[in-house]
């Protein structure tokens, strides 16, 4: 059994603004005040760890070493079937330019990549959000979602972050950037996660 949340302030340990919009979106009905690492002039780690997990661990845990107050950190990436699921862990430094990050370059390496493996390359990809919320104590607990689709080219719409306009959904015929929010949040990994989070360290 998961330790339950108390308190009416979470701190989300990302610096990524797209990220803490979600998050906040999502907690938005159950009453907790959510503030973002910026906010609080909180570094940012780094992230040394090759798991999702393990990054996820050393973001939250800083965070909460650093406020005295429960922290959940988002890790997050795509994983690529046709390319033996890179970038994974690397998915924002297929980003960096030294000069900030530029996905358009990281969704033009991901199609050029797959593209070099052959006309019949599976477009398949998965979306992973692993969040871990962690107490000033210690103790933490480990959330997980998965969302499941196929890389599209050319990339369409405008709306979300990161990779969203290459993402086509399972069952969909629209990507992540061409859908609205609330619809994006109900099936992503990260709403996924959450409502994990949710269940574990809300409800019961
Ligand atoms: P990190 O978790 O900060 O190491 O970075 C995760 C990377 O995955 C970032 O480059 C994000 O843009 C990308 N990413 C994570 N979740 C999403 C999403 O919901 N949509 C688009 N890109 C995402």
């Amino acid at each position: 059994m998961s330790r339950k949340f108390e308190g009416d302030q979470i701190l989300v340990a990302t610096h990524n603004a797209g990220k803490l919009q979600e998050i906040t979106e999502i907690l938005a009905p159950f009453g907790v005040k959510v503030v973002g690492a910026a906010e609080m002039n909180l570094p940012e780690p780094e992230e040394t760890e090759d798991t999702f997990v393990g990054n996820a661990r050393i973001k939250a845990h800083a965070a909460a070493q650093a406020t005295g107050l429960p922290a959940l950190s988002d890790d997050s990436g795509i994983t690529i079937d046709a390319l033996d699921g890179a970038p994974g862990v690397y998915t924002a430094d297929w980003a960096e330019t030294g000069n900030g990050r530029d996905f358009m370059m990281a969704m033009t390496r991901a199609n050029d990549e797959i593209t070099a493996k052959g006309p019949d390359a599976p477009r398949s990809a998965q979306f992973r959000c692993t969040l871990v919320l962690a107490w000033p104590d210690g103790h933490d607990e480990v959330f997980e979602g998965v969302m499941a689709g196929d890389l599209v080219w050319p990339i369409r719409g405008e709306a979300g972050f990161g990779y969203d306009p290459m993402f086509m959904p399972e069952g969909y015929d629209v990507t992540c950037a061409q859908m609205d929010k609330a619809e994006k949040n109900r099936i992503s990994h990260r709403g996924r996660a959450v409502s994990a989070f949710i269940k574990g360290c809300f409800s019961g």
